[in-house]
């Protein structure tokens, strides 16, 4: 029998509901259909996978049974900036450079970072005025951008924010409007959004040059990740081609900022909407920074702003959408028999809203994370940094930061929401607001 799902047009399958409205229409897709949703896009079939147990078994239990493939316009692109299809690298290209990473995110390494993170955050904070209007998703975007630059490549990127935001927006949307719509001309064709996109690519291939240039010379830290890499390399025997030292660097970054500067995004406006958070998290503040700056040893103090930056996290997880996995053998999921080749699909999103797990899913309630309840939960009903092997490795990381940059700001500033300003999530490759984020910034006494 096969798993139930939405009736699509005969030729496009369910491309132009899915295009319209991704959020609603995989949202409407799980709670219509159940826990194993059949989708069609053209000719591809994909299944949606919405329980915990098989999204634990997809990503954890038969892992092996999967592999994250290629996805067809990032690797094309990828082609254009190195020079080869790094994303189709084998499974081997991906465990040796995870495990050449990984010293660089030890707890140990995470906590001498944090005086960085705190020291940039305050360094933006001198910038601001009492009382102004700001779009604080430039800022967090700007942040820590400058952060994951000066921790894990000690290089300081900022003469060149701005453009470089302005190029991975324009690869972003590229990617993403490819996906979903692949009769597009090809990037050949000199039209006018075809060298913009041209244009964005040299841009991102120029920063990652100028990266490594100003890396060497600054004389190579011992402990960045950049050099760990560096040495890494230099003792492999096969080597590394300047091309995968490229992607390498670039994963990173684009891994490394645009979805902390997005929790921190969300997690403002969600602080914004609700006085009762707001009030907790000052209290906290009081109570444990007593008005001076956080640093990494805070960190476990600082409960309540914990709380909060996973709550944000379940409902606007950044990483909405996991790269879709492809089986490689027949396998069962959720009762149905999926063929070798099935395409899957995890929406973090989807299930971080589901009723059967969360009371009031769509409240904000930094609360409902308190021990005794979130131990309740089924291990999977809550995944904002993956699952597994590939799991985030930049979990530890990324948590230190939002902790540390929201208490930071929030000692000095109350951020509110501009009265009208609209809030859209947009789902592209992350989970974006789609008219930026408008708040008036009041220094706090
Ligand atoms: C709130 C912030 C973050 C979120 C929500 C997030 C989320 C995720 C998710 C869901 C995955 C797994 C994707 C999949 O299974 O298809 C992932 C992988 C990854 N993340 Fe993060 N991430 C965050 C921060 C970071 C940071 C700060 C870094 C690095 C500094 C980073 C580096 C990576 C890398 C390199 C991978 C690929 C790991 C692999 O394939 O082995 N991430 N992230």
């Amino acid at each position: 029998m096969l798993p139930p799902g939405p009736k699509g047009s005969l030729l496009f399958g369910n491309i132009f509901q899915a295009r319209r409205d991704p959020l609603q229409f995989l949202t409407q897709c799980a709670r219509e259909y159940g826990d194993v949703v059949r989708i069609r896009f053209f000719n591809r079939v994909a299944y949606l996978i919405n329980h915990p147990d098989d999204i634990e078994s997809v990503l954890v239990l038969n892992s092996q049974n999967f592999i994250k493939p290629p996805s067809r316009e990032p690797s094309r692109i990828s082609e254009k900036l190195f020079g080869e299809d790094l994303l189709a690298s084998d499974g081997d290209f991906w465990l040796h450079h995870r495990m050449q990473a990984q010293p660089a995110f030890h707890r140990d390494r995470i906590a001498s970072y944090g005086e960085v993170m705190v020291a940039h955050a305050q360094r933006m904070l001198d910038t601001w005025r009492d009382g102004e209007v700001r779009d604080i998703y430039e800022d967090m975007r700007h942040l820590t951008l400058e952060v994951v630059a000066k921790t894990l490549f000690n290089t300081d990127v900022t003469d060149q924010v701005a453009d470089l935001n302005a190029a991975l927006d324009t690869i972003m949307h590229e990617i993403t409007s490819r996906v979903v719509s692949p009769l597009r001309l090809p990037t050949s064709i000199p039209t006018s959004r075809n060298r913009r996109f041209r244009w964005a690519i040299e841009r991102l291939r120029e920063f990652i040059d100028k990266t490594i240039r100003q890396h060497r010379a600054n004389g190579q830290g011992e402990n960045d990740l950049l050099s760990i890499l560096l040495r890494a390399r230099d003792q492999e025997p096969g080597g590394v081609t300047e091309n995968q030292w490229r992607y390498e660097i670039m994963t990173l970054f684009i891994a490394g900022y645009e979805t902390t500067a997005l929790a921190l995004s969300w997690t403002w406006y969600l602080i914004s909407q609700s006085p009762e958070v707001e009030a907790r998290l000052w209290a906290e503040l009081g109570a444990v920074l007593g008005g001076r700056n956080p640093e990494a040893a805070d960190f476990p103090r600082l409960a309540y702003a914990e709380l909060i930056t996973r709550e944000s996290l379940r409902l606007y997880p950044p990483a909405w959408l996991l790269g879709g996995r492809v089986a490689l053998r027949d396998c069962e999921i959720g009762g149905f028999r999926m063929p070798a080749g099935a395409m899957i699909i995890i929406c973090p999103w989807v299930t971080h809203r589901d009723p059967r797990y969360f009371d009031h899913p769509e409240l904000f309630l930094p609360e409902r994370w308190a021990a005794d309840q979130a131990q309740l939960l089924p291990k999977y009903a809550y995944f904002p940094f993956g699952g597994g092997s590939r799991h985030c490795i930049g979990y530890s990381y990324a948590m230190m930061e939002s902790v540390l940059m929201m208490s930071t700001i929030a000692q000095s500033f109350r951020l509110a929401l501009v009265p009208g300003h609209p809030v859209s999530p947009q789902p592209l490759i992350t989970l974006r607001p789609k008219y930026g984020l408008r708040m008036q910034v009041s220094r706090r006494s």
